[in-house]
């Protein structure tokens, strides 16, 4: 009778609690968003409202061409214009079916002159920005910027079937010979734009642009004929990549391909420190935005500072030698440095039961947030990834139909190193998103979305075992088959929180040469946990032994879909062994 009653229950709250949920696609799994909204206002406040961080950004200290407003990649000075006008709309069609809005940027500082517009979907409010540019060479007959020879009409409204503001016209600048274009241009007329709207940009200082996320376009319904909008990112990322993006948007057209393609920018003068903060700036960079991590009311595995660990017994194991692990010195000065991920050491927690469940618990009151500051997009951007350290991964939990399961085992491991990033622009030292780490894989957020805590700084929610990053509380059900089963991750608030900004420890910034010291930890390349041995299908049929027939159905297509890279054996490697360390998220 009581379990009737729960079963019941639950069946109600599963009712509730999937409705209006959302499936987004990521890579090789779909994610099912159920996750309350923290602030309903804002689901209202589409794009007729400008988005502003809470607080007014801080004087940044003074050093370098940080927060300076302008740049100068090689003869191409550019700088940021978030000052965006209206040009045309559609109102339906792209994700979710909301409409996508097209801007060009106003208020441009004098002497400077458009590259491109600017596009967003009409669900968020308003926050973009574009580059604009100024020739600096003073060399008339080789100017760094000139004029189209010409437009092509990309794409019309015209004879298309969706809700709009009149119509639109999307233009390519057709560039002069050793010149590219890197943007478009909007209008609400079928006559050519003038000339001098727009400049395309010496060859040199361009680089390849590729599609990032879908802005608006093909659906079926709408017979748009596979016309899409994506916003745009360089092709070569990470730490060492030059390219620069202008911010702008880039256009797909299904029917007779697309040979029109717009570039990005690319930063010629190679030094990337002018543009970067000093360590004052970072400073207060961390002050502003370091992010308020909350844990889950049931977590059990929190985060502590690596010293912590080691001053508790942390021990090293080298292969062929298990039975003799060397205890970690207190600062981890002993740990094997440099190297590859070859298998022959790798760290452990204490053989002493009850140390090693105390030490799993974590140390919350003092944990350390690990900062690692690096150039992006040419030095457009700062990324900050702030790293985490937890000694214990609790295991993967599943939702299959209507009832919660332990994957016991599985999931489980020793160390976990988590990460968020938050993407800064050096223009004017403000947050434009936050990336969110979850198994592997991740999200970037938009500022405009986000929550924040106090000020100006972004909440985190980590889910409950597996200390994925989240923007919202709720529920998020990984794998492909929708509402009814997956691996789940629960996001909640409780009083169990990090300020990121207190104990906050700057690890690296590679770009300032020696001034930031390497703590020995982070040079250690091989694995902070054992690889835990257990038979993934025992583990499986034990839970599927004491299911009832109908959900047994469900598990064992559960079983078939879970996402291994969730369900990690391995003990897992530090930071900088990580591709992100280097790289743009998510490659
Ligand atoms: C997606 O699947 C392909 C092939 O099935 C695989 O090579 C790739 O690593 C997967 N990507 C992710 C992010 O899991
Ligand atoms: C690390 O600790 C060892 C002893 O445990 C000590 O000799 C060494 O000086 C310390 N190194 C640093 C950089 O603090
Ligand atoms: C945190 O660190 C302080 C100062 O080192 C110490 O006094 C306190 O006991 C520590 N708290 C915990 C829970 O470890
Ligand atoms: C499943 O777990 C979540 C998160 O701990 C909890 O909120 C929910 O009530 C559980 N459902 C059942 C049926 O136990």
């Amino acid at each position: 009778m009581h379990s009737l009653v729960c079963v019941f229950f639950t069946v109600v709250i599963t009712f509730l609690f999937f409705n209006g949920a959302t499936m987004v696609e990521s890579s090789n799994r779909s994610l099912v968003y159920d996750q309350k909204d923290v602030s309903p206002r804002r689901e209202l406040v589409g794009i007729k409202t400008s988005f502003k961080l809470p607080s007014p950004l801080p004087k940044w200290p003074p050093g370098g061409g940080f927060g300076g407003g302008t740049m100068d990649l090689g003869g191409l000075q550019v700088s940021q214009v978030s000052t965006l006008n209206k040009i045309w709309a559609a109102n339906d069609g792209g994700p979710g079916n909301v409409g996508a809005t097209f801007y060009e940027p106003v208020s441009i500082p004098q002497g400077f002159a458009i590259l491109g517009f600017y596009s967003q979907p009409n669900n968020m409010p308003l926050f973009g920005h574009v580059l604009v540019g100024k020739d600096v060479t003073d060399d008339p007959l080789n100017p760094t910027l000139k004029p189209p020879t010409d437009y092509t009409l990309v794409w019309s409204s015209v004879s298309v079937n969706i809700k709009k503001d009149g119509d639109g016209y999307i233009w390519y600048p057709n560039p002069p010979d050793g010149y590219m274009a890197v943007g478009y241009i909007v209008t609400t007329s079928s006559e050519k734009p003038a000339l001098e709207r727009v400049r395309c940009v010496k060859f040199d200082l361009t680089d390849t642009l590729e599609s990032d996320v879908w802005i608006w376009g093909s659906s079926k319904s709408l017979n748009v004929n596979g016309f899409n909008v994506y916003s745009s990112r360089p092709m070569n990322r990470g730490v060492e990549a030059m390219s620069a993006p202008i911010g702008g948007f880039v256009v797909e057209n299904g029917i007779g391909g697309n040979t029109l393609s717009i570039s990005c920018l690319k930063n010629l003068k190679g030094s990337l420190v002018n543009s970067m903060p000093n360590l004052d700036q970072i400073k207060t960079l961390i002050q502003t935005y370091s992010p308020m991590v909350y844990f889950h009311p049931n977590e059990r595995y929190l985060p502590c500072s690596v010293d912590w660990l080691f001053q508790n017994g942390a021990l090293v194991y080298h292969k062929g030698d298990e039975s003799n692990p060397i205890l970690v010195d207190q600062n981890g000065s002993n740990l094997p440095q440099g190297g590859s991920n070859d298998g022959t050491y790798w760290l452990d927690l204490p053989k002493d039961g009850s140390s090693k469940e105390r030490i799993k618990q974590g140390n919350l009151q003092n944990a350390s947030s690990y900062f690692h500051i690096k150039p992006m997009y040419g030095g457009l951007f700062t990324d900050i990834a702030i790293w985490l350290f937890y000694p214990f991964n609790g295991a993967s939990r599943a939702k299959v139909e209507f009832i919660n399961i332990s994957l016991e085992k599985v999931g489980e491991h020793v160390s976990d190193w988590e990460h968020i990033t938050l993407r800064v622009s050096n223009f004017n030292g403000g947050l434009k998103s936050v990336f969110f780490a979850q198994h592997s894989s991740g999200t970037w957020v938009s500022a405009s979305v986000l929550e924040y805590a106090i000020g100006n700084k972004p909440v985190v929610y980590s889910s409950l075992n597996g200390h994925a990053s989240y923007p919202k509380p709720g529920l998020v059900l990984l794998g492909p088959h929708g509402v009814d089963i997956g691996l789940r991750d629960d996001m909640e608030k409780s009083d169990k929180v990090m300020d990121t900004g207190d104990r906050a420890t700057v690890v690296a910034a590679e770009y300032l040469g020696s001034i930031v010291v390497e703590p020995p930890w982070l040079n250690y390349f091989r694995k902070w946990g054992p690889k835990i041995q257990y038979d993934l299908d025992k583990e499986l049929n034990k839970v599927e032994k004491v299911m009832i027939w109908k959900l047994k159905k469900a598990f064992y297509k559960f079983r078939k879909s879970v996402p291994r890279e969730v369900l990690g054996e391995d003990g897992p490697l530090g930071p900088k062994a990580k591709h992100e360390w280097s790289g743009d998220e998510m490659g």
